[in-house]
């Protein structure tokens, strides 16, 4: 049970408690108080008074709230931290990307690593965000007028049993898919006079090659005017089992840049437990295929698979360098709601988790990746992160975008999420797509209206 006087606060406590296994049997109540430069309150944990006291300066409202925000998580994390005897990679930091807040910090202050120190972020995760920053150097780009175009297809082949992505095994979606079309075909033309300097296009989803050949190159054909500049071009073809020689023809023939095949894990068990319907040998078909188009191919991998051992994740990241791709792209296994296998979480050890981490950072460092762009996810297990890799000079531009939000996103499709980046107001704007396929389609020209709207002044 935790009380505090405003809601978004306790919101934002409740994230730090999660991090610690049994703070939520605790009685906290919480009592802040800002001002002469100094945020301090009181955490009473069982009965037990917590006092802390932080010297800092907020010089607007919103600084102001940043910052009871930050001191009492940090507050919360170290009290917590003592008696549970646990530290943790990230320390009191639970947003979803550290990355901005060390670009935030570096533009104050010169120096985003103290400021990492305080808030309990351990050395390694202090370095890897370093090397994230720099792996970005060129790339990042705060600039009105940037945009990422996003389709999204969220159609797969069936679903596979820790995903909580808004995407449905084609069997049951496949009758929605001439109108779907249909409808982004629409958008697509719609979005054409709303962007300045399109940087990248992302097909994903889902698994956009779950579609027929004819199927897919109708998504292409409507991209295709949007992308004149020839800019970096990404299709998520996706799993293995999707793979065939006449879809990959047609991203060659569109001009598509970069393809991912993915294989989440290369040990037969594992994929077998998760529901993927495909082998490991599948993965490396698919590669083999794929190769002589001369595609940049991305390999996702996930951390903490269920009843995956040390020993096979560390077999999934030898085999994942030695197909050579340009990425490859480490996620640590995150449980929501939509996931089928959310009682599982528990079982993982941390310690193992850890170890998976430790390894493949090792690992992918050995082989000449580098790590180029950085998320966390609530409800991750260890309360880790997702990293991508990538071969000197190979960096997808269209993550680095979304993931530092440094650009607009004009998505198109079913529980697409556009934003519009305010750099002068210091603010974004999101508008999302409903997630319900027939929904999204009865309100396609409201959908089509309000993001006339929001990127109505991008082009002018
Ligand atoms: C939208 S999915 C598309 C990939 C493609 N459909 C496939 O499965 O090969 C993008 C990636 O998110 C990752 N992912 C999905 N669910 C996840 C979860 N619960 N925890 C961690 N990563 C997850 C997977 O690595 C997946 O490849
Ligand atoms: S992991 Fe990929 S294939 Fe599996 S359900 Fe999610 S989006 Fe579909």
């Amino acid at each position: 049970m935790l009380s505090c006087a405003s809601e978004w606060l306790s919101q934002e406590l409740m994230d730090v408690c999660r991090l610690f296994e049994g703070a939520d049997a605790l009685e906290i109540v919480h009592t802040s108080m800002a001002g002469n430069s100094r945020f301090a309150g009181v955490f009473c944990i069982d009965g037990e008074q917590f006092p802390y006291s932080y010297a800092d300066t907020a010089r607007t409202a919103t600084e102001e709230k940043s910052l009871v925000k930050r001191y009492s998580k940090l507050a919360l994390y170290n009290i917590l931290s003592e008696k549970f005897h646990k530290k943790l990679p990230w320390g009191s930091l639970t947003g979803i990307r550290p990355t901005r807040l060390a670009y935030a910090s570096l533009e104050k202050t010169g120096e985003f690593e103290n400021f990492f120190r305080t808030l309990g972020v351990s050395e390694e995760n202090i370095a890897l965000t370093a090397r994230v920053l720099e792996g970005q150097r060129g790339i990042y780009e705060r600039k009105e007028g940037n945009c990422d175009l996003f389709v999204s297809l969220p159609f797969c082949p069936t679903k596979c049993v820790y995903c909580s992505f808004i995407t449905a095994p084609i069997a049951a979606t496949r009758k929605f898919m001439p109108a779907y079309l249909s409808a982004l075909e629409r958008e697509l033309k719609a979005a054409k006079p709303l962007y300045k300097n399109l940087r990248s296009v992302y097909i994903g989803g889902g698994t956009p090659f779950v579609l027929e050949a004819e199927e897919l190159e109708r998504v292409f054909e409507a991209i295709a005017p949007l992308r004149e500049n020839g800019c970096e071009y990404t299709v998520e073809a996706g799993r293995p089992d999707v793979f065939t020689e006449e879809k990959l023809d047609l991203c060659k023939k569109y001009g598509v840049t970069r393809i991912c095949i993915n294989a989440q894990s290369f040990s037969d068990r594992t994929l077998a437990a998760i529901g993927r319907k495909h082998s490991a040998d599948d993965v490396v078909k698919a590669f083999e295929m794929a190769r002589p188009y001369g595609f940049d191919i991305n390999c996702d991998l996930i951390a903490g698979l269920t009843g995956e051992t040390l020993e096979e994740f560390e077999n999934s990241v030898d085999t994942a360098i030695g197909l050579s791709p340009e990425n490859i792209t480490v996620h640590t296994l995150c449980l929501k709601k939509g996931a089928k296998l959310k009682e599982e979480t528990e079982t993982l050890s941390e310690g193992g988790m850890s170890a998976m981490i430790a390894y493949s950072r090792e690992k992918l460092s050995a082989a000449g990746y580098a790590p180029y762009y950085l998320y966390r996810q609530k409800y991750m297990a260890g309360a880790h992160e997702n990293v991508g890799w990538t071969k000197p000079n190979k960096a997808c531009i269209y993550n680095v975008d979304v993931m530092e939000e440094i650009a607009d996103n004009l998505a198109v499709g079913a529980n697409a999420i556009s934003k519009r980046v305010f750099f002068s107001e210091g603010r974004i704007e999101r508008l999302a797509s409903p997630k319900d396929l027939a929904t999204y389609l009865s309100k396609l020209e409201t959908i089509i209206e309000e993001k006339n709207k929001l990127f109505g002044a991008a082009s002018e």
